[in-house]
Formats: structure tokens, C-alpha cells, sequence
């Protein structure tokens, strides 16, 4: 366990303060104002008087839309309070938690909601489910932390203090990635990470599960993409060097892959928790695994392994017929296991070395008309957005497949910088904002760097997360509806398993949720470090390794 007792007080003082800008009506003193600590930060905030406590006779009153929800909202509190609470259709009297989907409602939109706590009572009302599970978020975010504990917790009062709350995000895709190819990670601990994001209330999953070091899922119809794919023998010891001579390795095999039982898990817990996952399947380049798999992917003969080092393969998908329709077969299953509409293609770093001195592909360029490399990995990118379109899904991809021409219904992820987001917008593309400078959650959270675990380079303190403004102040304001939200990057070249993406992830990945959900005009620096003290507790609650924050 930290040590946040001692701020409790300061906390107290800044959730009075939260009110102050509120609520016209007379408050209680400071002192004795319940702290309200929620990230992201709501909307309104309007304390009122008094506390609501949660007891063993409380019920969970619902309506025939909020039943699973009632049902969810007793599985969290169950484990630390030991109560197992009752659920109830139709109206309820005495102590209560009432769920209604409400109609009248409807300029929350699609995910807010209203919840009220009084003394008697909490009601959370919305026009639509997802708005009642961010009101049930809410709720576990008033309890005290050890709420979200695991195991029964003795001696806790289980008061929330008495408040108006009327809520909705600023933007619509509040996402953060996870690369599990670098770095394995387990099944339960995808559940964590996703189950983090929906107590934040981020509502997308980006799984990384394709690359030059590994391939991750399960493809029934070509095996070898996980039996050899999934596996790689060694892996570099400390930062990458380009002198091949002075690279040590750990001589360990590394691997991992997830089955199709393992996905279609983790997609339903996901649902279950509002978060939608998106899956990447990498292409034309990072895709050694697959070459190492099925060499006549390749370019480059029969020789390749799965990947032991870090950086840009020179290996690349060769663009022939056959090749497109391996890629297409796997996304046809990926289609099967992924219901949500964005499919990730990847299309980052895909180097051209090969193609440029491959007589085959070069053919391939002239017969089909194309006057350079670029142009050859939009044709292949084009191929996947076609068909996927035709299968009803959206494509996504990294920003340089804007190289060589955009497939029409492709939408964005700008990481190299904003200005491939701000060029699609333009174009009438959605974009998903990732810029490296701002949402990689890889890069150093400090410059003292001896003090650090190894990290890929960078510097991104969580003031600057906090900071970044997804909607770039350059685009026009007609072009603001194609920026979707944006994203948190977690690449584990340096990570090797949970604890250390909880360390990088945390507490910077609490910053973007309230970057993507709260307004621009309630972001406050101060506000949200005296709110994460709180979180902090949440977060050792849950057992997170987050990084301490510095002192402000
Ligand atoms: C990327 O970081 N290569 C998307």
C-alpha cells in the first residue's frame, strides 16, 4: 500500500472546492464535505447534503432495460462489502439504488447519464444502458476505494456522500492499444487492463495481436501463424543497437497466443463492460511472424525466423493474389471473433527495401499501373478496405496508409504526429487521434532516466497526457466531427509482462480518460492530481503498479 492518508484532508478540501464553481445553494463546511474524486471529471457536479450508506438490505431496484445492469452493479459490490445485494424489478422503498432507463433524457446522448445520491436513495438515470453503466462507474468511484477491493473488507463504512452528477463524453472513441506481440501478456491480465478502461469510463480496446515478433491469435485455417508464428526462440537483451555484433540475447523462447475460445472471452467481458475491442492484424510490413509461418508470404525465401530484435523489418508481405487472399481468409475469421465495426490493418512501417529489388513485385507494380512503392502498399491496403466494406466493417490504419492514396472508407490513427489526422479529416475521414508525442504511454514518464525501468526513448510526464487537446486547434470546426477521440499506446518492446505495462499505462492513462471524456472548459491540472489521490487508492485497491507521480 501508498501512503495517502495524509492527503486525504487537501482531497477533502479540493472536492468542496469542486462544488464551490457548481452550486449557488448554501453547502456544508469544507471540512466536513465528503470528497468528490471522480476521473474522469463529470460534467456538473452539484453536492448536496448529506450521505447515502450502503448496507446489506440495500436493493437494487431496476426496470425491465436495466435488470443485467442491476445484476453487474451487485457483482462489483459483492466482493469487498460481502453483501450480496437484492435485485428488483419495479419500485423499490427503504435503502436503494434505483436504475432506470429513462427517454426524457435524450440529451445525454448515448452514453451519459444522471445520478443523484441522497441520504434515502441513488438513482442513475439514462437514455441508454452504456449512460447507466458509466452512472454505475460513478458510483464505485463515491464509495471509498476499498470498494473495489477483492476480497471482504471489515470495518468500512460504505457511505457516498449526497450529490447531483449530470454527465456525457466529449468524445466517442476513448481508447487505449496494447501491443501483446512484443511481449505476451495473459488472458486475465487483458482482462484487467480492460476492465481499468471502464472504471475510467474509455470505451475501446485496441489489440495489438500481429508483428514481426509475434502472432497472436488463433487462425484455424492456417495453423502455422500461431504453431511457429507465436514463438520466437530469443529475445534482445536491453536498447536496441544497430550493431549487430554487440547485441546480446537472453537465449530464452518467448510466445503466446490466444485462442478462439480466449478471444470470444475477452470480446464478451469487454461488451459486457461497454468497451469495444479492435483488433490489428498488421500489414504489409510487420508481418515477419507470418513470413517466418508461411514463407511464400515473403519476399525473401524460406529461411526467416519470428523476430529477436526491435525495430523496422525489412521483411514485407509480397503483394501477389495469393498473398491478398491469405490476409483476406484471416480477416474472415477475424471478422467471426472481432462484431465491433473497426478492423485495424495496420500499414505503419511497412519498409520498402524489398519490393524496390524483387523483379516479381516490380512486374506486379507495372501490371497493375502503379507508378511507385507507395502506391503498390495503397493498392494492397485498398484491397482490405474493399473487402471489408463489402462485409459490412470499417477500416483502420495507421497514418501512412495516406501514402500513395486513402482507401475511400478507411478511417485514420494519426501517431506520427497530427497532421496525417488533420489531412484525413479534411478529406471527410474519421480519425482516431494516437500522436506519439502525447499518447504513447511507452515513452519515459521521467528524465531521470537511471531511475526507470528501460523505455524505447521519449519523454511524456502525465502533466503533458493531461495537457493534449485531441481536437487539433488548426482544423476547421467543420471538419471537428471526423476526429473520433483518441487513444493511449502501450508497445512492449521494453515490457515485458503486466506489472510493467501497469507501471507505464498508470497513472497516465487516468490523465487521457478525463482528456477524452470531460470538456474542455472543467480540465484543470490542479483539480484532476488532487482528485488522483484518490485514484491512486483506487488503483492500490485494485493492485495497479502505477508510477508515483512527481510532486507538483
Ligand atoms: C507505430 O508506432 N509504429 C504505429
Amino acid at each position: 500500500m501508498r501512503d495517502v492518508t495524509a492527503l486525504v484532508f487537501l482531497l477533502s478540501c479540493a472536492a468542496a472546492a469542486d462544488g464551490a464553481s457548481q452550486s449557488p445553494a448554501p453547502r456544508p463546511a469544507a471540512a466536513a464535505a465528503p470528497p468528490i474524486a471522480v476521473i474522469p471529471r463529470p460534467v456538473k457536479v452539484t453536492p448536496r447534503t448529506g450521505h447515502f450508506t450502503l448496507t446489506a438490505r440495500t436493493v437494487i431496484s431496476t426496470d425491465a432495460g436495466t435488470a443485467a445492469l442491476g445484476r453487474q452493479l451487485a457483482r462489483y459490490l459483492e466482493p469487498a462489502t460481502g453483501y450480496a445485494l437484492a435485485v428488483r424489478r419495479g419500485a423499490a422503498t427503504g435503502s436503494r439504488i434505483v436504475l432506470r432507463q429513462d427517454a426524457t433524457l435524450k440529451r445525454l446522448g448515448s452514453e451519459g447519464y444522471l445520478l443523484e445520491v441522497r441520504p434515502g436513495a441513488v438513482t442513475v438515470r439514462a437514455p441508454a444502458a452504456a449512460g447507466l453503466f458509466y452512472g454505475i462507474q460513478t458510483i464505485r468511484q463515491l464509495l471509498p476505494p476499498e470498494i473495489l477491493r477483492e476480497a471482504p473488507m471489515r470495518g468500512v463504512a460504505w457511505t457516498m456522500p449526497a450529490v447531483t452528477i449530470e454527465d456525457e463524453p466529449r468524445f466517442r472513441w476513448r481508447g487505449a492499444h496494447l501491443d501483446v506481440c512484443r511481449h505476451f501478456m495473459p488472458k486475465e491480465f487483458v482482462k484487467k487492463y480492460i476492465d481499468l478502461l471502464a472504471l475510467q469510463k474509455m470505451n475501446s480496446f485496441h489489440w495489438h495481436l500481429t508483428d514481426d515478433q509475434g502472432w497472436r491469435l488463433e487462425i484455424r485455417k492456417y495453423p502455422r501463424l500461431t504453431s511457429i508464428g507465436g514463438w520466437r526462440k530469443e529475445t534482445l537483451v536491453g536498447p536496441y543497437t544497430s550493431d549487430s555484433a554487440a547485441r546480446v540475447f537472453d537465449h530464452e523462447a518467448h510466445g503466446g497466443f490466444y485462442t478462439q475460445e480466449d478471444v470470444r472471452e475477452i470480446v464478451a467481458y469487454a461488451r459486457e463492460r461497454f468497451v469495444n475491442v479492435v483488433p490489428e492484424i498488421e500489414m504489409p510490413g510487420h508481418a515477419q511472424a507470418a513470413i517466418a509461418a508461411y514463407p511464400w508470404l515473403g519476399n525473401a525465401g524460406d529461411s526467416l525466423a519470428v523476430w529477436t530484435i526491435w525495430g523496422v523489418s525489412d521483411n514485407i508481405l509480397n503483394p501477389s493474389d495469393s498473398t491478398v487472399r491469405f490476409m483476406q481468409d484471416v480477416l474472415t475469421e477475424v471478422m467471426e471473433l472481432f462484431p465491433g465495426p473497426y478492423i485495424h490493418v495496420g500499414g505503419d512501417e511497412a519498409a520498402k527495401t524489398q519490393w524496390k529489388s524483387t523483379a516479381r513485385v516490380q512486374e506486379r507494380m507495372r501490371a497493375l499501373g502503379l507508378r511507385n512503392e507507395e502506391e503498390l502498399q495503397s493498392w494492397f491496403i485498398r484491397q482490405m478496405d474493399s473487402f471489408l466494406t463489402a462485409h459490412g466493417r470499417r477500416m483502420i490504419g495507421w497514418d501512412e496508409i495516406l501514402e500513395g492514396g486513402l482507401a475511400p472508407n478507411a478511417a485514420v490513427m494519426s501517431w506520427r504526429g497530427t497532421s496525417g489526422g488533420i489531412a484525413a479529416a479534411r478529406a471527410g475521414h474519421d480519425v482516431v487521434m494516437a500522436p506519439g508525442d502525447y499518447t504513447y504511454l511507452d515513452h519515459y514518464q521521467s528524465l531521470d532516466r537511471a531511475h526507470e525501468p528501460l523505455a524505447i526513448g521519449g519523454y511524456l510526464p502525465l502533466d503533458t497526457v493531461y495537457a493534449y487537446d485531441p481536437l487539433p486547434a488548426e482544423l476547421e470546426p467543420r471538419y471537428a466531427r471526423h476526429i473520433l477521440g483518441a487513444q493511449g499506446q502501450v508497445w512492449t518492446e521494453y515490457i515485458k509482462g503486466p506489472k510493467n505495462v501497469e507501471y507505464m499505462a498508470y497513472p497516465r492513462m487516468s490523465a487521457l480518460a478525463e482528456v477524452l471524456w470531460t470538456p474542455l472548459g472543467r480540465k484543470d491540472y490542479a483539480d484532476f492530481r488532487s482528485r488522483l489521490t484518490k485514484q491512486l487508492a483506487r488503483l492500490d485497491a485494485l493492485d495497479v503498479n502505477y508510477r508515483r507521480p512527481d510532486p507538483r
